[in-house]
């Protein structure tokens, strides 16, 4: 099947065993310094156990002021160099190759992460997500920056890395200089297109000048930025073709930089798979050395397909890697059920980035626990009963059944899998369900019992008493007290998703949070008249940017009505009643879907507790929140059980 993907490929002097490259991802599991932790190598140990060719680090901080997070790698200076080296060592008893990214993150930074000194920008034009006003770099100040890329690398090269990435992508310093976007220069470094280029021509004949000929050094840029003014294919093609001159030894193709609306630089369930590719394949074809393709491609069969129509030579696949570090050899093995999708959903990754905290991942809860988990075995094992088959509980049972245990999953519904499975339902969602599917896959393989339909009670624990119970019962919608709530209109909205019940043409949704907006946006795909009415002055409040800015052009294309700061006062047989600062007033309709938020489903906390010492409360049954961190609790719950 594979005729392309498991074969290896040479950077330099480098061979790569395979295509498959683990692209640059900032972890923040450094320490505040920039030495790598056990935390981060095992990280990266469990890529090069799971058979990606290449893996690239997180981007290093060039100097002490480079950074654009507080926890990330830096090698600017020698004492730094021991602990990376002792991340090569462990990845050198792999097969995979490991680059480190090199980097100054210029005006994408703030004062809190570079020790209170502020961000620097070849003009000081403020960074549209951090919004720090940037100091414009001196003369004096480019050429010491553009030694400390040089000095950086070296570092890397003694500290064991097979190769160095320059990272000129993604609007960091390198690429605020080469953009107009940013770049307002009147000197030798801003302007015309040789001017713009020429910092990262400077840092590049240094950069080689230290690490000398043999030593791979490739580059990374944004094919397009993808905002206004900023730069477009017309001089990427011409930057391919500079670079290759240069004597750069492979180009690695993303795009875009912070703040572009449209289809980002990790992009979102909403854009299509492997978008990039195209770009990738325009570069490749003025140029001889390798080129790497990028993002939203999570699936081996795609990037196979993707080398076979010649689009580029290397794949990178960054959330592929945290939501199964093992895809490579799962791949190999052609065992494509095991394979953990990545399912685009931005939640554990960029998301606890963007809030400031170390990475994780909404389908992988052992994301950054590699290094303090324990899979072995238990001797003595145990009986545990799960009651629940959302995340929480199938996760919980996962892990119990990791570790031996007998496990047995009690689920009320006819199917599992909880709200998750509704999720998927909304345009763009989908993907969700491969969670589901692989979660569900795994519990058979493990040999976990799942009764479906039925109800895990207080005389089932007492019959056949189970050393631990774990109550994974998830959320109950909240039904207010709303005049009419009780009518047969009135939908909920997991139900109306499900495809359960039937809705008229005409129907208010209650409630415009993320449940809300989507199953307004999938009747509008049906065609239906829907109308969003939110009590707040914003709908899908919780909801991180990029989805938010998804999900609201298709409630706009499907011409969904949006009423927020808007009370639902009535409800009717053919209408509903609401109240604004507009007065009070009555939508027709004949259906109204409820999506007004959750509860806790907890009663069986009780009852369990009354008959069993060993009752553990997981995910929303404890208290409401979402699926990645009821799967995180199930799989901790599960894990634990000695
Ligand atoms: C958590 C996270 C951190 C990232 N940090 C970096 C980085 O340090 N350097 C970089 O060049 N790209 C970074 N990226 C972008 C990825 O390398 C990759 O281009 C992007 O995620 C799209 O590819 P994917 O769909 O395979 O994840 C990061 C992406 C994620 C998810
Ligand atoms: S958190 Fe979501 S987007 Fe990020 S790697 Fe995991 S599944 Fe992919």
């Amino acid at each position: 099947m594979f005729k392309k993907l498991f074969s290896p490929i040479k950077i330099n002097n480098c061979e790569i065993p395979n295509r498959l490259a683990v692209t640059a991802m900032v972890a923040n599991y450094c320490n505040e310094n920039g030495t790598a932790t056990d935390k981060y190598i095992a990280y990266h140990e469990a890529k090069a156990n799971g058979g990606w060719g290449l893996i690239i680090t997180e981007d290093y901080a060039v100097n002490q002021h480079a950074m654009g997070y507080k926890f990330i790698s830096g090698l600017w200076n020698d004492g730094q160099i021991e602990s990376h080296k002792r991340l090569t060592d462990t990845i050198h008893k792999y097969d995979s190759k490991i680059f480190c990214q090199i980097y100054h993150a210029g005006r994408q930074s703030n004062s809190f992460v570079n020790g209170g000194k502020p961000p620097v920008a070849p003009s000081s034009i403020p960074c549209p997500w951090l919004r720090e006003i940037p100091k414009e770099l001196t003369i004096p100040e480019i050429e010491q920056i553009v030694n400390d890329f040089g000095d950086c690398a070296l570092r890397a090269k003694k500290a064991g890395f097979d190769g160095i990435e320059i990272h000129a992508a993604h609007g960091y310093l390198i690429a605020q200089f080469m953009s107009p976007y940013v770049n307002k220069r009147t000197d030798k470094y801003g302007g015309s297109f040789d001017n713009r280029t020429r910092f990262i021509k400077e840092i590049y004949e240094n950069v080689r000048g230290k690490v000398g000929k043999e030593f791979p050094v490739i580059i990374r840029f944004s094919a397009l930025e993808d905002v206004p003014g900023g730069r477009d294919l017309s001089e990427s093609r011409i930057l391919a073709k500079q670079f290759e001159e240069w004597g750069f030894d492979a180009l690695n193709v993303s795009c875009s930089v912070y703040g572009d609306h449209s289809r980002q630089i990790v992009s979102p369930m909403y854009v299509p798979h492997a978008w990039q590719a195209d770009l990738a394949a325009e570069i490749k074809s003025l140029v001889n050395i390798p080129v790497f393709t990028v993002n939203r491609i999570n699936d081996p069969k795609m990037a196979e397909s993707l080398l076979e129509a010649g689009k580029a030579d290397v794949i990178g696949m960054g959330r592929g890697s945290l939501a199964d570090p093992d895809l490579p050899n799962k791949a190999k093995a052609g065992d494509f059920d095991s394979i953990r999708l990545c399912i685009a959903c931005l939640q554990g990754c960029v998301g606890a980035l963007y809030e400031g905290g170390p990475i994780n991942c909404l389908v992988n809860p052992s994301l950054g626990r590699e290094w303090e988990l324990d899979y072995s075995k238990v001797a003595d094992p145990k009986k545990v009963f799960i009651a629940g088959g959302g995340p929480g509980g199938m996760e919980a049972a996962r892990a119990a059944a990791l570790k031996g245990h007998n496990v047995s999953l009690y689920e009320k519904r006819d199917f599992l899998g909880g709200q998750f499975k509704s999720a998927a339902y909304p345009p763009c969602k989908g993907e969700l369900a491969t969670y589901t599917t692989w979660l569900i896959n795994e519990l058979n393989k493990l040999g976990v019992t799942i009764f479906l339909n039925t109800n895990l009670t207080k005389d089932v624990v007492l019959v056949e008493k189970p050393d631990v119970v774990i109550v994974a019962t998830g959320g109950t919608p909240l039904v207010p007290p709303i005049k009419g709530i009780e009518k047969s209109n009135v939908l909920a909205a997991e139900d109306v998703l499900l495809g359960k019940v039937p809705t008229g043409d005409r129907i208010v949704v209650a409630g415009g949070g993320e449940v809300g907006s989507e199953t307004a946006a999938h009747l509008g795909m049906e065609q239906k008249e829907v109308t969003i009415v939110e009590m707040m002055p914003a709908i899908c409040r919780d909801l991180d940017g990029v989805n938010k800015y998804y999900l609201k052009k298709v409630l706009n294309e499907y011409e969904v009505n949006i009423n927020v700061s808007t009370k639902v006062v009535e409800i009717l047989d053919d209408g509903v009643v609401v109240e604004n600062s507009k007065g009070t007033f009555t939508i027709p309709a004949d259906t109204v879907v409820m999506a007004l938020g959750y509860k806790p489903y907890n009663k069986l906390v009780a009852e369990m507790e009354a008959v069993h010492n060993n009752v553990v409360v997981v995910g929303g049954a404890l208290k409401t929140s979402n699926a990645m961190i009821a799967a995180r609790e199930g799989f901790n719950a599960g894990i634990s059980i000695a």
